[in-house]
């Protein structure tokens, strides 16, 4: 199976996607490193699945590019063939990409290129869009601008708030990304 690091923030509801699809017998990779950069809620399931895990702090590091080295080094232990932000709110920087690049995506709870950033939800929503969605690409340098990999639209109801339409988004979100994961994965196989 071809290892994967998942980066996380938060809850992390899409690394236990990640992490249910990997019971399939036909799953073609298996979750060998979940990093995050706070104590996040997310980092439990890892525990409790065995899998190893990691916090590196901005407040720990001297500065941003004391941090982006050792996040980094610390994807790069876990030796990954993928690597999945799943809800990680901090931009990668120059060292991540140089050691991975091509091989790191993200999901992202809007349409790209409309509302990127750390607000998708809301800016949708504020926007007065009728329609918004999920969007998987590929990472690069920019923020949300890389090669767009997969999409799901999500309608916006008259009373949606911020939290139940990022929900429905989650819940849209998810099969999104395990599908994509999968398949970049199957691709990577025997590379
Ligand atoms: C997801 O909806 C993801 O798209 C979003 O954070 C949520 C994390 O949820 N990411 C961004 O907004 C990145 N800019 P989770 O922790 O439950 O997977």
């Amino acid at each position: 199976r071809t290892p994967i690091t998942v980066l996380i923030s938060g809850t992390g509801s899409n690394l236990s996607a990640l992490l249910r699809a990997t019971a399939e017998p036909d799953c073609p990779y298996t979750v060998v490193g979940v990093i995050a950069d706070r104590d996040a809620t997310g980092l439990e399931q890892a525990r409790t699945a065995g899998i190893p895990t990691e916090v590196v702090r901005l407040r720990d590091h001297a500065d941003r590019a004391a941090w982006d080295e050792a996040l980094a080094a610390a994807v790069a232990r876990t030796e990954p063939q993928l690597v999945v932000l799943a809800g990680f709110m901090k931009l990668v920087g120059p060292p991540l990409l140089d050691a991975f690049g091509g091989r790191i995506v993200n999901t992202h709870p809007a349409l790209l290129p409309s509302f990127p950033g750390a607000h998708g939800v809301r800016d949708a929503l504020a926007h007065g869009v009728k329609i918004t969605g999920a969007s998987v690409i590929e990472v690069d340098a920019g923020v949300d601008t890389g090669r767009i990999l997969a999409q799901v639209a999500v309608e916006i109801l008259e009373d949606d708030t911020e939290d139940t339409l990022h929900e429905r988004i989650k819940t849209a979100e998810q099969p999104l990304l395990v599908d994509v994961v999968r398949r970049l994965a199957a691709e990577s196989t025997g590379r």
